[in-house]
């Protein structure tokens, strides 16, 4: 019988990051806002979590940030007009993509201290429930979505849980690794986990992807604000902490799909090809002159 867990009703994201990796294109513009085909990644990640059930939108946010939050905003003058112009079709999609009024929260993180720093300024508005985080530049492409998996799990267990996918053991020292118990379970207890592990040395070959669901005691360990890689607050320094703790245990949930890092410039260009290819307006038309160029 399933105990019955509290809900899961928000979710943050962080998004106050430089994105200096897109430079010059993030210069004026955030990063989260780049296009995989003809929307911004910020919205298909925003996507995942209501197609999850997340109920209440919380966005990490910095300088330079401002066009995230009128992408989540009524466009008056644009309904406007694409009213006046009978475009129904584009109007429908843009009131569908819309988090509902009351929905979205907005916080800055004034200087970007690290991925945990930026966690940790969302502890107010999410308060003493646990929440959902997803790293927006992480597309996670599959036949089910990335969190939808994780919330049922978390239904299952309770406690916190990572999203994880296998890399090639030579790639581990890129990434942050999991130890879990069941390298092979969709769902198994994760005993430790380390953040870029020396070349040979990682406990697994199951990398963080980038979805998390967390406790809120999660925000106690980051406001020590202790300094980790990089001089940055780390969220997984926090979360290793936190696995010391009994009454905090974390499991790995393992995602069967493509994961795409639209933060590097590859993995961005990998994701606009992908999500065009399936699409039926643009599909065969791409794949033609795909086979041109190649
Ligand atoms: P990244 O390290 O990938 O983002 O952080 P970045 O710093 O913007 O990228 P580069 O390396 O300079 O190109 C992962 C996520 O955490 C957010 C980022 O916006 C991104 O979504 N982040 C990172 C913050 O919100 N604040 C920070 O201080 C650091």
């Amino acid at each position: 019988m399933l105990t019955a867990r509290k809900r899961i009703r928000k979710a943050v994201f962080p998004v106050a990051g430089l994105g200096t990796r897109f430079l010059p294109a993030t210069k004026a513009m955030p990063k989260e806002m780049l296009t995989v085909v003809d929307r911004p990644v910020i919205q298909h990640v925003v996507d995942e979590a209501r197609a999850a059930g997340i109920e209440h939108f919380v966005f990490v946010t910095g300088r330079n940030k401002g066009v995230i939050e009128d992408h989540f905003d009524v466009a008056f003058e644009l309904d406007q007009t694409l009213a006046a112009r009978r475009k129904t079709k584009e109007l429908e999609a843009l009131a569908r993509e819309l988090p509902p009024a009351g929905c979205t929260s907005f916080t800055r993180q004034q200087t970007p201290l690290g991925l945990g720093h930026a966690v940790w300024c969302a502890r107010d508005i999410v308060g003493d429930e646990p929440f959902a985080l997803l790293l927006p530049d992480m597309l996670h492409h599959g036949p089910t979505p990335c969190l939808a998996g994780m919330m049922a799990a978390y239904q299952e267990a309770g406690g916190n849980h990572i999203a994880v996918s296998p890399v090639p053991e030579d790639q581990t020292h890129l990434y942050g690794i999991v130890d879990v118990e069941n390298r092979t379970a969709n769902v198994s207890p994760i005993n430790g986990m380390i953040e870029k592990p020396k070349q040979g040395s990682a406990p697994s070959n199951l990398h963080i992807t980038g979805r998390y669901i967390l406790q809120p005691e999660i925000f106690d360990l980051l406001a020590r604000q202790e300094r980790g890689a990089s001089g940055e607050i780390q969220l997984t320094d926090a979360m290793i902490a936190m696995l010391g703790h009994d009454d905090q245990p974390f499991y790995a949930v393992r995602f069967d799909g493509t994961i795409y890092d639209c933060g590097s410039k590859l993995g961005y260009l990998a994701a606009n090809v992908a999500y065009a290819l399936e699409r039926d307006d643009l599909g065969s038309a791409l794949r033609a002159e795909l086979k041109k160029l190649l």
